[in-house]
């Protein structure tokens, strides 16, 4: 059995297989097979965007005759900022521009929260995860690390978003976790195991003991 993560992100691909090492599969990434995610993310949600992924990659396989056997993974993030009504949201890439650098994003979200008091700070970062299976049966998941925005940019690790993300129960924000930190509280994380217990319920996937 193999499971294809429809990412192009080395970053969320470490993760995955760190997650999913005891699921009885060959983890693939789409650049291993030679594959890659065109698809608008034309979505109003981010189910709707990871299931628009999962299909534009079981089509492909399908069209090949390469689905027996496979489940395909992918998944839609985003920041969601509670006073400014769940913005950036599903936009979260595309915010400012896609090629804008997280440095001018980061800082022009600090501007706009400029005077927001701690309790309306409020943020998370949501991940839905859709799964497809070789007989077109869809399956999804979604969940949220909960923070608030912080005053001021921090830290150097991670990416996007991470460094203005605060988690109270750390001190730090999102930017200061080493990797291994984020992953056990990442909502990425969270999602993939809910998804892991899923479809192991259904007898999709095995999980090694
Ligand atoms: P996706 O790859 O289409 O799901 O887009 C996710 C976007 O949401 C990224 O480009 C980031 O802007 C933001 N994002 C999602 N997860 C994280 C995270 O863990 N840290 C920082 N930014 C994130």
């Amino acid at each position: 059995m193999r499971i294809v993560f429809a990412t192009g992100n080395a970053g969320k691909m470490r993760e995955i297989r760190d997650i999913l090492a005891d699921v009885d599969a060959e983890i693939f990434s789409l650049k291993e097979l030679g594959l890659k995610s065109e698809a608008e993310e034309t979505g109003e949600t981010f189910a709707e965007n990871a299931v628009i992924k999962v299909r534009e990659i079981y089509e492909i396989l399908k069209e090949r005759g390469e689905m027996a056997g496979t489940v395909i993974m992918a998944d839609d993030s985003g920041l969601c900022i509670d006073c400014l009504g769940g913005a950036p949201g599903v936009h979260s890439a595309r915010y400012m521009g896609h090629d804008t650098d997280y440095k001018i994003k980061n800082a022009a979200i600090l501007d706009q929260l400029k005077g927001v008091p701690e309790e309306k700070r409020g943020a998370g970062f949501v991940c839905h995860i859709a799964a497809i299976t070789e007989d077109g049966r869809v399956f999804g998941a979604e969940g949220e690390m909960r923070g608030s925005i912080a005053w001021e940019s921090r830290g150097k690790e991670g990416f996007g978003y991470d460094p203005i993300f605060y988690l109270p129960e750390f001190g730090r924000t999102s930017g200061e976790l080493s990797e291994e930190e984020k992953n056990k509280i990442s909502h990425r994380g969270k999602v993939l195991r809910m998804m892991k217990e899923i479809l192991s319920k259904e007898g999709i996937i095995t999980i090694r003991k």
